[in-house]
């Protein structure tokens, strides 16, 4: 395997209508437009602001994007591999239009990133999300994550004050 995610990717058999490739800057507008639509849920506008353009400047090679047959944007998952801890992966966001959802697109998402996250060595891959994304974590249980945390808030191990005071996150971790 190349060193960095080729700017198309395969066709996914199950999803022979969808565009696989890697994310580019000028997918970042879009991408942010899309995440209190497709989050659902009242204030997730402002998670936009956890996905500045940085991520498609310097984490585009591991990053993809999945457009529909007109172009118009059913998916993507920006991900990395840490600098600091090289064997550990990080899927940063991920989010599937809500009409192309229950399909298997996120699985798919995630089951390429964690082939191109093994391929450069990595043995690990983590997430988080907050305790209010019950899909998130139903998600992640799918896909074999364990929930990680020091407390349990609404009923689900958390880290209290993770990212600052109140900002208590779910941890996920699996094995690669
Ligand atoms: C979470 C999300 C990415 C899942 O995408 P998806 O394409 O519908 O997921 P998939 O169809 O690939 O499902 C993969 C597995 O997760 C499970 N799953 C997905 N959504 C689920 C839900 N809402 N409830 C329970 N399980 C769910 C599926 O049953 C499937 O398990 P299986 O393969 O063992 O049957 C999507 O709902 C989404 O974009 N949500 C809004 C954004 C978000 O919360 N992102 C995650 C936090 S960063």
């Amino acid at each position: 395997m190349t060193d960095e995610f080729p700017p198309r990717l395969d066709a996914d058999p199950r999803h022979p209508s969808l565009v696989f490739r890697r994310a580019e800057v000028r997918d970042h507008a879009r991408v942010v437009g899309v995440i209190g639509p497709w989050w659902e849920r009242p204030g997730t506008e402002r998670l936009a602001m956890l996905l500045p353009r940085l991520f498609f400047q310097h984490f585009a090679d591991t990053s993809t994007v999945v457009e529909d047959e007109r172009g118009e944007l059913a998916g993507f998952l920006i991900g990395f591999r840490s600098q600091s801890q090289p064997e550990v992966a990080y899927v940063h966001f991920v989010g599937v239009r809500p009409d192309q959802r229950r399909t298997g697109l996120a699985r798919v998402l995630y089951e390429r990133f964690f082939e191109a996250m093994r391929a450069r060595g990595c043995r690990r891959v983590d997430a988080i999300t907050g305790p209010a994304n019950v899909r998130s974590q139903d998600f992640h249980r799918s896909m074999g994550f364990e929930l990680t945390g020091d407390t349990v808030i609404d009923a689900v191990p958390a880290w209290r004050d993770y990212d600052g005071p109140g900002e208590h996150r779910v941890g996920f971790t699996r094995a690669l």
